[in-house]
């Protein structure tokens, strides 16, 4: 088994964590995703309510099931043909390239992992209007799940953060019957990567920062 500590120094770590969306079948010892999920657990929440849980898919046939749906979101939203001959003669390459690549191979990712949220009203919320469901304490599970990212770039695992599944959620619930007083917030296939960790694309927080009033730049 590879090792469960870190070769990467901090800082390289945190800014090369990228959507690797192309993985490989390989299998993953398990203590590395229980290191991955103890890692994810160690994020803050509001009064530490930890309203995160976990549902991790590792038989072939669950994934498959996923994948399928997965895929049809895909084309329906973002009009990506399921069926390889429609996609047209050009190669696909870049971003193009690695979402075609997830979309094929979902299946064959040793883990699917299904990051869910206790259903919270916001505190903004007034009482008369939390009608139906709440949503997700997306607030708590987004650090939980940069956790796990960050751990999984730690063990040298690629993991690709998802939420096409908001699609299919309905029949993502019935099917794993996950309660309603949960909802799944993101769904991150998790192996080793086919690529390498690199650089990521980003704009420099001093382009992003004001300082003292909104307008005036550092
Ligand atoms: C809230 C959120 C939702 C996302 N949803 C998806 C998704 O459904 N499918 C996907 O392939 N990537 C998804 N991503 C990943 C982003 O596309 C990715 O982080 C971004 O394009 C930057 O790419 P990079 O991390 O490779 O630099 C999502 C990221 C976030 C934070």
């Amino acid at each position: 088994m590879k090792t469960l500590e870190s070769e990467v120094p901090f800082f390289e770590l945190a800014q090369s964590v990228r959507a690797m969306r192309r993985i490989k079948p390989d299998p993953v010892p398990i203590e590395m995703i229980w290191k991955v999920l103890n890692t994810g657990v160690h994020a803050p929440s509001g009064q530490n309510l930890q309203p995160w849980k976990f549902l991790l898919i590792c038989e072939r046939e669950q994934k498959k099931w996923f994948a399928k749906r997965y895929a049809l979101a895909m084309e329906s939203r973002f009009g990506l043909p399921v069926d390889p001959r429609k996609r047209g003669d050009a190669e696909p390459t870049g971003v193009a390239r690695s979402v075609y690549y997830q979309m094929d191979h979902l299946a064959d990712a040793p883990y699917l992992l299904l990051v869910c949220g206790k259903r919270d009203w916001p505190f903004k919320v007034p009482l008369e209007d939390r009608v139906g469901l709440a949503p997700p304490n997306y607030g708590a599970v987004y650090p939980c799940v940069q956790n796990i990212l960050l751990a999984c770039r730690a063990l040298g695992l690629g993991a690709a953060l998802t939420t096409m599944h908001q699609v299919f959620e309905d029949e993502l619930h019935a099917h794993f019957e996950i309660p309603d007083t949960y909802g799944v917030v993101v769904s991150i296939p998790i192996g080793y990567p086919v690529g390498n960790f690199g650089s990521v694309t980003r704009i420099p927080a001093e382009e992003k920062t004001f300082i003292d009033r909104w307008g005036e730049k550092a």
